[in-house]
């Protein structure tokens, strides 16, 4: 399963990411951290002390290159054509597993016990005046869609504040996108704005309620968002200050404040079966949309033509598992 925090700048994307990925590292033996804003701050909001790293912070944006190189394996039916981020995959693609043995995985990813994060990096010196954070992010949108995960595998997302996200087709990626919403009308318009242009999204979008003081902020938001999208209000908390003032042990006060809300958060996303031939349908056609919009000018040809049309995820995780070593087992 998949789950992307969105929302309004400060809102507390990070914050609620990195307690819902410490939530679940409590209970299940492995998660995949994916830091997705352009300032990246979730590898320090995780609180953690012992990352190791395979001999270099990577930063996936700068690596997308090579990252799609390694994806493409030895498929044949791009015939020389570039590979881009919302490319599908084909059966002759390499694919990735949420594991900390597997090779993408185990290259890119800041481990710390049973986490790993994946940091798709800020802007560098030589960006300035003509870089785009959405180019940073083809490689993780390759990622994902040459991520077989199951329902037993938990990847979780900080990303780029406001609507960002609908431009891209890591829209889509996610089994659930939760927006982190303050009582404040600006706040809930982020939300508002975003299912009003994404309306497919609706269904699998929902708000947290954060920094809530008193029941009149659950009114206000109860107001303007629907009953069955909210899973619920996080208080504005003083124990998170105590702890950002240097008292180590108000983190767990603060966790403890999360709880119900990310065990609702985790029970909606168990409940979401992911329907590989739609992703699959709705990645091919935003492939489609991207080259006629865009892609076949700049590359000079039509990038969508030729490609595997007899792939499906079901026949990628029949390859792979056939795949894996009795060793590796
Ligand atoms: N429930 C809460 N109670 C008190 N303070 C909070 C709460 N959630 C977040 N904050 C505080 O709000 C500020 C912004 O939080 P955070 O950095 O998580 O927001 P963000 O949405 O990730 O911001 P950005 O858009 O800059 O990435 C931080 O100082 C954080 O400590
Ligand atoms: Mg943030």
């Amino acid at each position: 399963m998949r789950v992307a925090f969105l929302g309004k700048g400060g809102a507390g994307k990070t914050t609620t990411s990195a307690g819902f990925i410490r939530y679940l590292a409590s209970k299940k033996p492995f998660v995949l951290a994916i830091d997705a804003d352009v300032n990246a701050h979730l590898k320090g909001a995780l609180h953690r002390t012992d990352w190791v790293n395979s001999g270099k912070d990577y930063e996936i944006g700068e690596e997308r290159e090579e990252i799609i190189r390694y994806l493409k394996g030895t498929r044949k039916d791009l015939e020389g054509k570039d590979m881009v981020g919302t490319t599908p995959p084909s059966l002759d693609s390499r694919f990735i597993s949420v594991s900390p043995e597997d090779e993408l995985v185990k290259k890119y990813a800041a481990k710390s016990g049973n986490l790993a994060l994946l940091t798709v990096g800020t802007y560098k010196e030589s960006d300035v005046g003509g870089a785009c954070y959405h180019v940073k992010l083809t490689g993780l949108q390759s990622f994902f869609h040459h991520l077989l995960d199951t329902e037993n595998d938990y990847v979780v997302a900080d990303t780029t504040a406001g609507t960002d996200n609908v431009a891209t087709s890591l829209s889509f990626a996610y089994d659930i996108n939760v927006f982190v919403v303050e009582p404040t009308k600006k706040s809930v318009q982020v939300y508002l704005d975003y299912i009003a242009v994404a309306p497919h999204l609706k269904d699998r979008t929902y708000v947290i309620a954060n920094k809530v003081d008193n029941p009149e902020d659950e009114l206000f938001i109860l107001k303007h968002v629907e009953k069955d999208r909210l899973l619920g209000a996080v208080p504005q908390s003083k124990h998170l200050k105590r702890f950002e003032q240097g008292k180590k042990e108000a983190l767990d006060d603060f966790m403890a404040e999360q709880a119900v809300v990310f065990e609702k958060v985790l029970e909606t996303v168990e409940a979401k079966k992911r329907d590989w031939n739609k992703y699959l349908e709705l990645l091919r056609t935003t492939h489609t949309k991207v080259c006629r919009d865009w892609l076949d000018d700049y590359f000079g040809f039509k990038l969508d033509e030729g490609l595997d049309t007899d792939f499906t995820y079901e026949k990628a995780f029949a390859k792979t598992q056939a795949k894996v070593p009795v060793s590796a087992k």
